[in-house]
């Protein structure tokens, strides 16, 4: 099959598809100063980052490969002073380009160097993870941490995001599981149709639906606010909780979306009135994923909300649903925060 195309609205263009990074080198934007291209992959994908090198070389271009640390360590400012100096002796220029291949942390970090080595050059994503397929690859977030989760970062576009599915339809259970849960999120966010295709399919939803539907919802909203002044914020639908389980207990991100998505239904059953755990937990069951956070103290998370309320927002926010494909964003009170964490058993 061709692979699908998409043009976004703020720069991007994704190819998605089967085996489509064999081709990468005919997919970079056309431009005649571009010599080099550096490659920087996490050490779990060496078999992709290769042939994405391999591809690169026949191209025509000095591929320069650079390994980064694996996970959460390569978004460490730390980490990533190595990969600059590693660029700069390799003599990467501006018109040269970086190709990250790896998971979300991976595209946030290569994100990140592209948007400040030498003040900013062209970026391209391969995502490795579904999770970084339909989430972290897309909308032109960079980040990288500083004790707290991307409290440093830009918003920088890249040129092209590759998304090969062959790779995707490879990932270990528990990894497509984690990204399962973006997607599902992407669905009651915007595209009730694809909720309606988890709860018929569960974990044997077709991967192209997901990546096709997934991405295009996230576009749509990106596309509209790229900066998050206003409806990209529904996008952290189940994020509110879910960043703060992500700390205290150490869980994946996806996993940790999962959980904070149940929170999110309570919250909305007692804020807009729609019903929609039950449906949720039954998916997320299936899919494999979590739905509660037991053993996590309540006061630990609210805490941690409340640090995210400091940084400049009005009382708690989180984003409910008045229905499936509605959502909104809304100030809640503790006792709504309360019993949104009691569902998830965290007291
Ligand atoms: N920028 C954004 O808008 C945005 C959105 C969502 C998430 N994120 C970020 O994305 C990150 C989470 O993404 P993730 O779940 O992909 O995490 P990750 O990049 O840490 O990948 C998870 C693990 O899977 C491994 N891996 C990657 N591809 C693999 C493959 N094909 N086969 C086997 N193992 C593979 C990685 O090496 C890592 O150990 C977080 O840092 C999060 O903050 C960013
Ligand atoms: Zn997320």
């Amino acid at each position: 099959m061709a692979p699908r195309v998409i043009d976004t609205g703020h720069g991007t263009r994704i190819v998605a598809g089967w085996s489509v990074l064999d081709g990468i080198a005919g997919l970079l934007p056309v431009r005649d100063e571009r010599r080099g291209v550096a490659v920087l992959a996490q050490p779990t994908v060496t078999g992709p980052a290769a042939r994405v090198a391999a591809a690169l070389h026949a191209g025509g271009y000095v591929v320069v490969e650079v390994e980064l640390a694996d996970g959460e360590a390569a978004k460490e400012l730390a980490a990533l002073d190595v990969v600059f100096r590693r660029l700069n002796d390799a003599g990467l220029t501006r018109g040269d380009t970086i190709v990250a291949v790896g998971g979300g942390a991976a595209t946030d970090a290569a994100g990140f160097v592209a948007a400040t080595y030498l003040r900013g050059i062209e970026a391209v994503y391969v995502p490795t993870t579904l999770l970084a397929a339909v989430d972290a690859a897309i909308g032109g977030k960079t980040a990288v941490n500083l004790g707290g989760k991307n409290l440093v970062g830009a918003v920088a576009p890249p040129a092209l995001v590759v998304i090969d599915e062959e790779v995707l339809a490879a990932l270990p259970p528990r990894l497509l599981a984690q990204g399962h849960a973006e997607a599902l999120k992407a669905g009651y966010v915007g595209d009730p149709e694809l909720v309606a295709v988890y709860a018929r399919s569960g974990p044997a939803v077709p991967l192209d639906v997901v990546v096709a539907r997934a991405v295009a919802l996230k576009v749509g909203i990106v596309d509209r606010d790229l900066r998050e002044h206003g409806v990209r914020a529904w996008l952290n639908l189940g994020h509110t909780v879910g960043h703060a389980v992500e700390i205290v207990a150490g869980t994946s991100h996806g996993e940790a979306v999962a959980i904070g998505m149940v929170a999110a239904a309570e919250a909305s059953r007692l804020v807009t009135g729609f019903e929609w755990r039950d449906q949720l937990e039954d998916v997320l069951r299936r899919l494999g994923l979590p739905v509660r956070a037991a053993g996590v103290k309540a006061g630990e998370v609210v805490a941690l909300m409340a640090l995210d309320k400091k940084r400049g927002r009005s009382g708690l926010r989180m984003v409910v649903l008045e229905g499936v494909g509605r959502p909104r964003l809304v100030t809640v009170d503790d006792a709504t925060v309360r019993a949104a964490l009691a569902a998830i058993d965290v007291w």
